[in-house]
């Protein structure tokens, strides 16, 4: 009997409890909503950020992921990786450090890239509706 691949026990941990799973008003003005999908297997995340105008710093996230265990498991270990961090920060997230972290085998890649596109594309909806953010971070270091 072929052995089935075991998931790591982050993984499973992730799984079983995801953290901030919900939603949060998509209209206001501090949120930022990211929903991006995955080529490779149609799978879809939606990863909300509360931004901190005065700090540019998230101070809230919420997800919710229609996908596979990995997905849930890369995007609720995003949450908590998140917050706290400023914008920029959260922009250089790589999704093989999330990859990593879990120890997540290769076929599973690409769930930590619908994360690492979810909060990209969070933080672009921000910027969107806040496109004076943007100037300051530009400009400020
Ligand atoms: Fe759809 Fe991952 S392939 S759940
Ligand atoms: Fe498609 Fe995990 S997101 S298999």
């Amino acid at each position: 009997v072929a052995a089935r691949r075991s998931y790591h026990e982050k993984v499973l941990d992730h799984y079983n409890n995801p953290r901030n799973v919900g939603s949060m008003k998509k209209d206001a003005e501090d949120v930022g909503t990211g929903l991006v999908g995955a080529p490779a297997c149609g799978d879809v995340m939606k990863l909300q950020i509360k931004v901190d105008p005065t700090n540019d710093t998230i101070t809230d996230v919420k997800f919710k992921t229609f996908g596979c265990g990995s997905a849930i498991a890369s995007s609720s270990y995003l949450t908590e990786l998140v917050r706290g961090m400023t914008l920029e920060q959260a922009g250089r997230i790589r999704n093989t450090e999330i990859a990593k972290e879990l120890c997540l085998p290769p076929v599973k890649l690409h769930c930590s890239m619908l994360a690492e596109d979810a909060i990209k594309s969070a933080i672009s909806n921000y910027y969107t509706k806040n496109p004076k953010a943007r100037a300051t971070d530009l400009g400020g270091t």
